[in-house]
């Protein structure tokens, strides 16, 4: 169930994000932007089309937000393989942007697909404006200095830091490079449908953690062809994570503790919520 609910969710977004490029000019820029907006496993996406299917929402009315959502956690993944920041040169099994074009053209596709994002929150299919205009307050809010670019800048500065970060400073670090855009993608559904957001809220937090611990973990036990880039790289660039924190044993423990938090949060859903709970624990198991 779940993985074909997975694979058909990857082709639409897919199909939504090409449109959405089709008609612009071929110059470097774009073409860069259409490259990195292939592959991915595209569980932001899910979780946006499964958090509104959850409340009574069609996927033609809710697949432009999850292309924004992509398309907002592209424009991360460029911009974090900058050499300014963790310079990396492998993203999805392809080379980064500033590899295959330059600097300049990476920061800018990273750019444009930010504001890609916020044009597709815009989409009249996704309803009402007023529902429109809380979705794309959401996604600035969880993408910004109180988010994502948060998490990232908080990333950065812990590598240079003499003192180890404690726990609650790297749980405060994750919950805005990974966890807010997670949150975003999950709660997009009830704030389209003007819904309570509380308990895919509770869900989100507890997954978005869960997703970055596993991420780290990947970096160190992980097969850099699965995954598609470079792996190993945390330790030695003084990154801090979970897994330098904990341990691996103790950071897969509090995956695992996350995921039946999540599950528990979708309580109030019932069975209707199944998708998302495997999609918990997905994000745990997963190679890639
Ligand atoms: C990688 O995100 C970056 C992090 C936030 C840890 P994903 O693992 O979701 O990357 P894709 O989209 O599947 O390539
Ligand atoms: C990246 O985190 C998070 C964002 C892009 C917001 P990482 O630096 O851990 O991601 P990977 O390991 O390069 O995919
Ligand atoms: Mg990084
Ligand atoms: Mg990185
Ligand atoms: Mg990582």
């Amino acid at each position: 169930m779940f993985p074909d609910r997975l694979k058909a969710a990857q082709t639409a977004v897919q199909q939504a994000l090409d449109a959405a490029l089709r008609d612009r000019a071929d110059v470097p820029v774009v073409k860069a932007m259409r490259y990195t907006l292939q592959g991915g496993k595209r569980l932001r996406a899910f979780l946006v089309l499964e958090s509104a299917a959850l409340h009574g929402i069609a996927q033609p009315s809710a697949l432009p937000a999850a292309a924004a959502v992509e398309a907002l956690h592209a424009y991360s993944l460029v911009h974090d393989d900058l050499p300014c920041m963790d310079d990396d040169d492998l993203r999805r099994g392809q080379p980064t942007i500033h590899v295959k074009w330059d600097e300049a053209t990476a920061v800018l596709a990273g750019d444009a697909l930010q504001t890609l994002a916020f044009e597709l929150c815009c989409d009249p299919s996704l309803g009402p404006a007023d529902r429109r205009v809380a979705l794309v307050a959401a996604l600035a809010k969880a993408s910004g200095a109180e988010g994502m670019v948060l998490g990232q800048a908080l990333d950065i500065a812990a590598e240079t830091t003499a003192t180890p970060l404690s726990l609650d400073e790297i749980t405060h670090l994750q919950a805005g490079k990974t966890g807010a855009l997670i949150s975003f993608a999950a709660e997009a559904g009830a704030i389209l449908a003007g819904a309570d957001r509380s308990a895919l809220a509770a869900y989100a937090t507890a997954l978005g953690l869960a997703f970055q611990i596993a991420d780290d973990i990947l970096d160190v036990t992980g097969d850099a062809g699965k995954a598609g880039k470079k792996l190993r790289k945390d330790a030695y660039a003084g990154k801090a994570t979970f897994v330098s924190l904990l341990g691996l044993d103790g950071a897969r423990k509090r995956a695992h503790d996350l995921v039946e938090e999540a599950e528990a949060a979708l309580s109030p859903y019932g069975n209707a919520a199944d998708s998302l709970r495997q999609a918990a624990r997905f994000v745990i198991a997963r190679d890639m």
